[in-house]
């Protein structure tokens, strides 16, 4: 690890759905002793508050008032619970309805000023890993580490595919494959902060790779300083 002070180390990990994001980041602030940051959480608690709301996910601006009136709340137990306005919501916001409008609302600079302005202030209470989309780009450009984490559409839509089938849900590869691009196709083409990686960001293909060879690389990486 270079010379740094552990507590103040931050970490982006950027890439589309499903390529394994989440359960590495919360791997390695685990083992590295940093705030794990879900960022794609605090989007899909907007979109089940909209949703909650009876707003329209296409109304722009009623959207971006919901983002700038709702308390999200991430809690940094292993427990990692989501709160919503007081609401506890970690499971509400993983359905396929809030999963499909997500998208739509995370496009709206309002929503994202909103967000990112929370996800910063979280950055500065200590060292962190944070996940999401445009954290090496935006939210965290003088991060210590990028990583762009990739992989073929069909190996990220077959790991979401399982881990729906395992939760009991009754979902066909096809429709999670298809939901899987449209999302890819919007947070790539929106004009605010879209998915890609930063210039200095390391690209990891996580195809055919395990949990545990993915997390030692990263970890080697940083070891490195690379
Ligand atoms: O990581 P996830 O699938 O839970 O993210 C949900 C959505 O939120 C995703 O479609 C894109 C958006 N998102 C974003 O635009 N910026 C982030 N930093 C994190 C997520």
């Amino acid at each position: 690890m270079k010379q740094r002070e552990q507590r103040t180390l931050k970490i982006a990990i950027d890439g589309p759905a499903g390529a394994g994001k989440s359960t590495v980041a919360k791997i390695v602030a685990k083992q590295l002793q940093l705030f794990y940051l879900d960022t794609g959480a605090m989007y899909r608690a907007i979109a089940y508050k909209t949703l909650k709301s009876r707003v329209p996910i296409d109304d722009e601006f009623r959207v971006s008032e919901i983002a700038k009136s709702t308390e999200v709340i991430l809690d940094h137990s292993d427990q990692r619970i989501v709160w919503c306005d007081g609401e506890n919501v970690t499971l509400d916001i993983r359905c396929p309805e809030v999963t499909r409008a997500v998208s739509v609302v995370a496009a709206y600079p309002g929503v994202r000023e909103r967000l990112v302005e929370l996800q910063r202030l979280e950055a500065k209470r200590g060292g962190v890993v944070m996940d999401g989309r445009d954290i090496g780009t935006y939210v965290l450009p003088d991060a210590d580490f990028k990583f762009f984490l990739t992989a073929t559409l069909e190996e990220r839509a077959k790991r979401r595919w399982i881990e729906l089938k395992k939760a009991g849900k009754e979902v066909t590869f096809q429709e999670v494959a298809q939901d899987m691009e449209q999302r890819d196709r919007l947070d790539t083409e929106r004009e605010v902060s879209p998915l890609k990686p930063a210039q200095d960001a390391i690209i990891l293909d996580t195809t055919g790779l395990t949990v545990e060879e993915l997390v030692a690389k990263i970890l080697a990486l940083a070891q490195e300083g690379k």
